[in-house]
């Protein structure tokens, strides 16, 4: 089958390997991909340059990796066109596009979430001071705008909130204060077609820049699947509690979802409750994740793109755990220093290292993001595939680059668990 995949990062570099075996052509990709799929430019926030170049390409799929071209409905377009797609319309990615909308169907479909308030732009300094009086002592302040899973402050510090709330109205977009969800974290991608809901491993995210969860908010520094600490039927859970009441939903209102919806939820004393939706698989839990899939990729994201999800075969999965760790630029995520050599034995095995943002110097490989490589580790206990993830990473060198030196630590020393009611 010959597929496009849209995208540059870490995660598209995943779905690439995934779906190895295809013909593959990636728009517009980053250095590290060009022995996996045919690189091409493209405006990825057109929609009918992505039908364009899918015509021209004789795609049979397309998957599109980041939410931004979903929110501008490349899927409705391509869709139009009749190009199978793997990713939702305009209508549903608003799931991810806005906040407020997904509270609204969480709402209509009964699903845990936080309480929230929405303060706009024209609210100005008093909206968020009268706001923030109803919160606390933990501040949950979200841009309300697509921010990339990047537009989060989570603070006891009530001046921190606000310099946030301030910086998101200023630059035009509501503001979402939430109140804190205890309990850990849960990334759970569903594959939605309709009604249909398949999840895939569960997995944790590592979201802060520095060990022991310290630091600003990234996109997310590294993570492992499956989750140990997670109650046997923890996904069904997920599943029956929130994707599945929300597919229903989004049917009901005549925008259903065909696509990955990406789950985060707090695993609280209730059960599950979300902290977001986003409309495409999370980064960097889809490289660990897809790297523990033994179906070929193919099958399901074709199965949901054309409506026949129902009829798949279970996923089957390899034994064991994955582990990923992001090898970040030098200030990432503040302002990321670009245009740094890297070096190391195992930068073109993508069994082992993806590239997020990279590109091509004179010798060889150079930074072109603030998440510069995604490193894979495998092993049939946790504690080995994080060894194995770490063992890969030290031996990549990059001026000015780090990385968490705890991803998983806290699962694997039984630290992490879920009260149980
Ligand atoms: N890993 C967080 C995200 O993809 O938004």
């Amino acid at each position: 089958m010959r597929i496009l995949v849209i995208g540059s990062g870490g995660r598209e570099h995943a779905l690439l390997k995934g779906l190895s075996g295809n013909e593959l052509i990636v728009a517009p990709g980053n250095a590290g991909m060009s022995t996996l799929a045919k690189q091409l430019p493209i405006d990825a926030t057109s929609p009918q340059a992505i039908v364009t170049l899918a015509r021209d390409e004789q795609a049979e799929l397309v998957v599109i990796g980041p939410e931004a071209p979903l929110v501008t409905g490349a899927a409705d377009a391509l869709r139009e066109a009749g190009i199978p797609v793997f990713g939702p319309t305009k209508a549903a990615a608003q799931l991810e596009g806005s906040k407020a909308f997904a509270k609204d169907v969480m709402a209509a479909a009964g699903v845990r979430t936080a309480r929230a308030l929405r303060v706009a732009p024209e609210e100005g300094a008093e909206g968020v001071e009268k706001t923030l009086e109803q919160f606390g002592p933990n501040y949950v302040v979200k841009d309300d705008g697509l921010a990339g899973g990047k537009g989060v402050v989570v603070t006891t510090d009530r001046a921190e909130a606000a310099a946030h709330a301030q910086a998101v109205l200023e630059a035009g977009n509501p503001v979402l204060f939430e109140s804190f969800l205890e309990g850990p974290e849960v990334s759970l991608f569903c594959l939605v077609d309709g009604e249909t809901v398949v999840p895939l491993l569960p997995a944790q995210d590592h979201k802060r820049a520095y060990d022991n969860d310290e630091g600003p908010n990234t996109g997310g520094m590294g993570a492992y699947t499956p989750l140990p600490w997670l109650p046997e039927d923890g996904v069904q859970r997920i599943v029956d509690e929130v994707a599945a009441p929300v597919a229903r939903e989004m049917v009901n209102r005549g925008t259903p979802y065909q696509g990955l919806l990406y789950v985060g939820a707090a695993w609280g004393p209730e059960g599950p409750a979300v902290v977001e939706f986003n409309a495409r698989f999370g980064d960097p839990e889809t490289q660990a994740v897809l790297s523990m899939l033994e179906t070929p990729l193919a099958e399901p994201l074709y199965a949901v793109a054309t409506g026949a999800l129902a009829d798949l075969p279970p996923l089957q999965w390899k034994d064991g755990y994955a582990a990923t760790v992001v090898l970040a630029a030098e200030h990432y995520p503040a302002s990321p220093a670009k245009g740094d050599a890297i070096t190391g034995a195992e930068l073109d095995n993508p069994d082992k290292v993806l590239h997020a943002g990279t590109a091509r110097g004179e010798d060889g490989y150079v930074s072109a993001g603030g998440r510069v490589l995604n490193v894979l580790g495998h092993g049939a206990t946790l504690e080995d595939a994080i060894a194995d993830a770490y063992r890969v990473i030290e031996g990549i060198e990059m001026r000015g680059s780090f990385y968490r030196k705890d991803i998983g630590r806290r699962a694997v020393a039984g630290e992490v668990s879920v009260e149980k009611h």
